[in-house]
C-alpha cells in the first residue's frame, strides 16, 4: 500500500541529489510533491520526468519573499523537507569572514527556521504534520576546514529538537537526518578522486559509497505513519562511518 497517499509534501533542493531522490520516493508512495530549487527551468525538466504529482516552483530558500510565494503556491502541506544546503565556505576557520558566515547561516539554517515558521502553523491547526531537516554527520563532529558547515548543521540538529518539543503536543513531528558521504554534486570533492573515495570507504563498516536513495528511504520512514512515535531524533545514515572514531 502507498505510504503517503493523499499527502502533500514540499522538498527544498529537489532539482538533484538527495532532494530529488526524496521527491521521487514520496511520489512513488502516492504524495503530491512541490519541488523547490532556484531555477524554474531546471525544476520543470525534473517535474516532467517525475510526472503529474510533481509541482515545480522556483524558490531561493535564502529569500523571504520567495518563501512567501512558495506558501501561496503550495497550499496546505503535510510534510516539509528542509534539504537545500550548501558548503561553499570551505577553508580554515581563520580565513572565514562575515559575508561567508552570514551566507552559510542564511542558506543552511535560517531557511529551515523560516520554512518551519511558514508551514508549521497550518500543520498545528490541522493537528498533524511531519518536518524533516537534512543535517549531516558534520553537525555531530567538526569537519576539517568546514567550520561554518558543521556549525550550521549542529545548530539544525538543536533546532529540530527545539521545534519537536513545542510542536509535538500539536501533532507535528520534527526529525532530522544526518547523512555521511553521499554521492552527489555537493560532495564530489570527496568521491571523484579515487584515493579519497577509497580512504572513505575503507573507514566505513558498510563498504560502499552512500547513494541519495538510501537517505530517501529514511526520509520516507520519518514522513509516514511508521514513525508516529518518533520526534526530535536525528538519524545518522553514514554506513557506520562515525563508529570508527576510536
Ligand atoms: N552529499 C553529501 O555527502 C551530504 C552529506 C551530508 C549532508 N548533506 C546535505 O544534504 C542536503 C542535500 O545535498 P546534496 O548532496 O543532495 O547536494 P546537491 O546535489 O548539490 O543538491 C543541492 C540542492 O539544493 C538546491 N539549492 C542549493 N541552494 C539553494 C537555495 N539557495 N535555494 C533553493 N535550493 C537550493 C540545489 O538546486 P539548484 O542548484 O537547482 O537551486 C539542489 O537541488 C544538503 O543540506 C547537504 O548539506 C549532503
Amino acid at each position: 500500500m502507498s505510504q503517503l497517499q493523499n499527502r502533500t509534501a514540499i522538498v527544498t533542493g529537489a532539482s538533484r541529489g538527495i532532494g530529488l531522490a526524496i521527491a521521487e520516493t514520496f511520489i512513488r508512495e502516492g504524495a503530491q510533491v512541490v519541488l523547490c530549487g532556484r531555477t524554474q527551468e531546471t525544476l520543470d525538466a525534473v517535474a516532467q520526468q517525475l510526472g503529474p504529482a510533481a509541482r515545480p516552483f522556483a524558490c531561493h530558500v535564502g529569500r523571504p519573499d520567495d518563501i512567501r510565494r512558495l506558501v501561496e503556491f503550495s497550499g496546505p502541506v503535510d510534510i516539509l523537507v528542509n534539504n537545500a544546503g550548501t558548503n561553499v565556505a570551505q577553508g580554515p576557520c581563520l580565513e572565514m569572514d562575515d559575508a561567508r558566515f552570514d551566507k552559510m547561516i542564511e542558506i543552511n539554517l535560517k531557511s529551515a527556521f523560516r520554512l518551519m515558521n511558514a508551514f508549521a502553523p497550518g500543520m498545528c491547526e490541522r493537528g498533524s504534520g511531519s518536518i524533516i531537516n537534512i543535517a549531516s554527520i558534520s553537525g555531530r563532529r567538526p569537519q576539517f576546514h568546514g567550520m561554518l558547515y558543521s556549525m550550521t548543521k549542529a545548530a539544525l540538529i538543536m533546532m529540530t529538537q527545539s521545534y519537536a518539543l513545542e510542536l509535538g503536543p500539536k501533532g507535528v513531528r520534527v526529525n532530522a537526518i544526518a547523512p555521511g558521504l553521499i554521492q552527489t554534486k555537493l560532495s564530489e570533492y570527496y568521491w571523484k578522486d579515487d584515493v579519497r573515495r577509497n580512504a572513505q570507504i575503507e573507514r566505513q563498516p558498510l563498504r560502499h559509497l552512500g547513494q541519495p536513495e538510501e537517505i530517501a528511504e529514511a526520509a520516507l520512514l520519518l514522513a509516514g505513519d511508521g514513525a508516529s512515535y518518533m520526534t526530535g531524533q536525528t538519524l545518522t545514515i553514514d554506513g557506520g562511518y562515525l563508529l570508527n572514531s576510536l
